[in-house]
């Protein structure tokens, strides 16, 4: 289906669920960009070029994808702090920097956070919404509408980056929508925030997209509903950090035929999201979404010579002293020829935001793009921004960073426009390329 055109010049709202240290660097770093202060630096719609395109064009000339100056920024979080309290809380750009955009970020102030009672235990946040579920899912509709009339808005995106959730284990309320809507009438406990911004924003026709470890695309009965309304949802748990920089590295030794007989991974953290990941319960969720992704890209069951049994071991700590710059050790116990063991020491000193902001926005206009095009539900080609990606079918999930790149790419030629087809032999060419 072709895109619809005229687009670009079109306001797109970004409904940021939580207003942390991702979403404010977020925010920050989009204003700065389109005052010409800060460069798009990590995000692949702002700098890829078009493979194979004899004028190395930039995809943004492209693809009509809504443009920076163009979006508006709504917000939610249990804490009533604007994005520049936020952000120097968060503490992840420096003060001058923050300082020059201040202006714009206090006009972002949050709309008080649907709760659920028992998720977050560790937030102390009484910016709350009161209310049964249903309740507090008709108020965030209601601002949701008011905020698009109040700004003009031709369409939205809502972004799922609040705190990490605990998993509950779900009844039929997760079976079907009808289901869904009687538990939040019922309130049921097993709804959690996440799913209730999920759910009002697909009844509203607005695509999401989960940044978080948590649970709610993938309940059934939300998947199924994104897919019914025709809305293109995406998730879950960003790729950065650690987890990146392991599906760089796994998918090399494996193409080397090397052996593994251990990963072990720790982390330490001082953000707030650390501290959240510090309740067990919150960490499991974090855990189980870092520990898929070897398994997937290694297959040690098509190569059990090499893979059969490795010890994969992940944890993550709670560190204040280090705020948002994470640290993560990664020791790779790997063997080669006549089985020499061998091994790696990965030392990761990382900016977890600074990874993550361009992942958000480039996930904003991805979406907010195939919407325009008619792609609905789980949209699996965007998997290479995800640490679980999600898929829209039963299908074990590609981790290995090149292949995800090589899947993105072949949809980006299919999201082209319509006035320029795309040459089969090219979609060939960017595959091949990885
Ligand atoms: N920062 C990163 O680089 C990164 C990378 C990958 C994944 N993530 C995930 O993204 C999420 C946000 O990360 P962050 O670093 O910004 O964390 P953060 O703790 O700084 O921000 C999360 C915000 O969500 C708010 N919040 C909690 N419950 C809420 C609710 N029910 N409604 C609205 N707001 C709520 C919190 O008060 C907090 O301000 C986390 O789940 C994290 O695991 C972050």
């Amino acid at each position: 289906m072709a895109v619809s055109s005229g687009s670009q010049q079109e306001r797109v709202g970004v409904m940021l669920v939580g207003l942390g240290a991702l979403a404010s660097t977020l925010v920050a770093g989009i204003e700065a960009i389109v005052r010409g202060l800060a460069r798009p630096i990590g995000s692949l719609t702002q700098l890829y070029r078009c493979n194979g395109d004899a004028n190395n064009a930039l995809l943004l000339d492209v693809l009509p994808m809504a443009k920076l100056q163009n979006l508006e920024f709504a917000a939610w979080d249990v804490y009533p702090d604007n994005a520049f309290q936020s952000a120097v809380k968060a503490a992840v750009l420096h003060k001058d920097t923050l300082e020059l955009l201040r202006g714009r970020l206090e006009e972002l102030r949050p709309f008080k956070a649907v709760v659920d009672g028992q998720n977050q235990r560790r937030l102390k946040g009484q910016h709350v919404k009161t209310g049964t579920r249903l309740e507090q899912a008709q108020e965030l509709e209601r601002e949701i509408l008011a905020f698009k009339e109040a700004r003009g808005l031709d369409r939205m995106v809502l972004v799922l980056c609040n705190s990490t959730e605990i998993t509950l284990e779900m009844g039929e309320e997760g079976q079907s929508i009808k289901k869904f809507e009687q538990g939040l009438k019922a309130d049921c406990k097993t709804i959690s925030a996440s799913m209730i911004y999920s759910y009002v924003a697909i009844k509203l026709g607005i695509p999401v997209v989960n940044c978080t470890p948590s649970q709610c695309l993938e309940v059934p009965a939300l998947a199924r509903f994104a897919e019914e309304n025709g809305v293109p949802v995406a998730g879950k748990d960003l790729k950065t950090g650690q987890t990146l920089l392991k599906t760089i590295l796994a998918p090399g030794i494996k193409a080397r035929y090397l052996g593994l007989t251990g990963w072990y991974s720790t982390n330490i953290l001082g953000n707030r999201d650390g501290e959240v990941l510090d309740d067990p319960e919150a960490s499991k969720t974090k855990v189980n979404s870092k520990l898929s992704v070897l398994e997937s890209i290694l297959e040690p069951e098509r190569h059990p010579e090499l893979y059969r049994g490795f010890y994969h071991k992940v944890k993550i700590d709670y560190y204040p002293p280090r705020g948002d710059n994470k640290e993560a050790w990664d020791n790779v116990d790997i063997f080669g020829w006549m089985d020499y063991p061998m091994q790696i020491k990965v030392n990761f000193l990382c900016r977890d935001s600074i990874l993550a902001a361009p992942l958000v926005l480039d996930l904003v206009l991805l979406l907010d793009l195939a919407g325009r095009t008619g792609w609905k539900g789980i949209q699996d080609w965007l998997g290479f921004f995800f640490k679980s990606p999600l898929l829209s079918r039963p299908a074990k999930p590609i981790h290995d960073l090149f292949q995800q790149h090589g899947e993105l790419e072949e949809a980006l030629l299919r999201l082209r426009k319509p006035k320029e087809p795309v040459p089969v032999q090219r979609v060939a060419a960017a595959v091949a390329s990885h």
